[in-house]
């Protein structure tokens, strides 16, 4: 069982769509995958089609409910889902006061049965607060999501910076499984050159997939279905493809 969280604190570069492809393309391989929707604005569990069980995350979180009973079926094979809520927002402020509550995801998380599932991804809040840290604190693996149409890299700093301080304290076997570019559009010359300034900066730690531009996978949230289901013939059916393949073989 491999736990990858999926996080960078910039608001809209991509994460939400990563763990939802992701998952999508990894069941499509043969592989169980339980997502873990961190985000207050639970656009993962929307997707997913998973409304019905709001909430799950945040109970998770704040209250000793056994974990089987907080996961619930998502409208794809293979992928499970504890779901997100507005709840969350409310995190802080409901564990003021407690003690070790970064490692709190962690902690539930042992009790997790792991021949049952071969990935565990969490997607996160735009935020680099305690939720994002309970999951950097519980994961094995990092992908980080970064756009290529827009400067987005300012902040990239600022998570490896937040990054290094969670190995040290929190969790030494932190790894950062890779950078994935996405949006790229290859028509133009600022997207190459956002992708060639990350690899400059990171090396081999920019996965070789990359997510291109694609309306489909704008359009797919709106049908609740992944892009291997709405657009199973479109180029981010195959970048996703592609890089459920590369996560595998990094992980293995
Ligand atoms: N490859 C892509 N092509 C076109 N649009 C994309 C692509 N990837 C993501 N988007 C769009 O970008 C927007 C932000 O994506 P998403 O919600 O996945 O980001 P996020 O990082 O989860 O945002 P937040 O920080 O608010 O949680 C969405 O409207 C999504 O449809
Ligand atoms: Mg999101």
């Amino acid at each position: 069982m491999k736990i990858i969280a999926v996080a960078n604190q910039k608001g809209g570069c991509a994460k939400t769509t990563t763990v939802v492809n992701l998952a999508a393309c990894l069941a499509e391989l043969g592989k169980q995958v339980l997502v873990i929707d961190l985000d207050s604005q639970a656009n993962a569990t929307t997707w997913l089609g998973a409304e019905h069980s709001t909430g799950h995350a945040f109970k998770l979180l704040t209250t000793k409910t056994s974990l089987e009973d907080l996961i619930a079926p998502t409208n794809l094979d293979g992928v499970s889902i504890v779901s997100g809520s507005r709840e969350l927002a409310n995190f802080e402020k409901a564990v003021a006061g407690e003690i070790a509550v970064e490692t709190r995801l962690k902690r539930r998380l042992i009790g997790l049965d792991s021949s049952k599932w071969d990935f565990v991804l969490v997607d996160t809040p735009p935020t680099l607060g305690l939720i994002t840290l309970n999951a950097l604190s519980c994961a094995k693996e990092l992908i980080v999501p970064v756009t290529t149409h827009v400067l987005s890299l300012s902040g990239v700093a600022q998570l490896v910076e937040t990054l290094e301080e969670v190995k040290e304290v929190l969790n030494p076997s932190l790894n950062i499984l890779g950078f994935v570019a996405c949006r790229v559009d290859s028509r133009t010359r600022h997207s190459k050159e956002i992708l060639e300034l990350l690899i400059n900066q990171f090396g081999d730690k920019v996965l070789k997939s990359t997510i291109r531009e694609s309306i489909r996978l704008a359009e797919a949230p709106s049908f609740q279905l992944s892009i291997n289901q709405y657009g199973s013939k479109s180029s981010a059916a195959d970048d996703y493809r592609a890089l459920a393949a590369e996560v595998i073989s990094l992980t293995q």
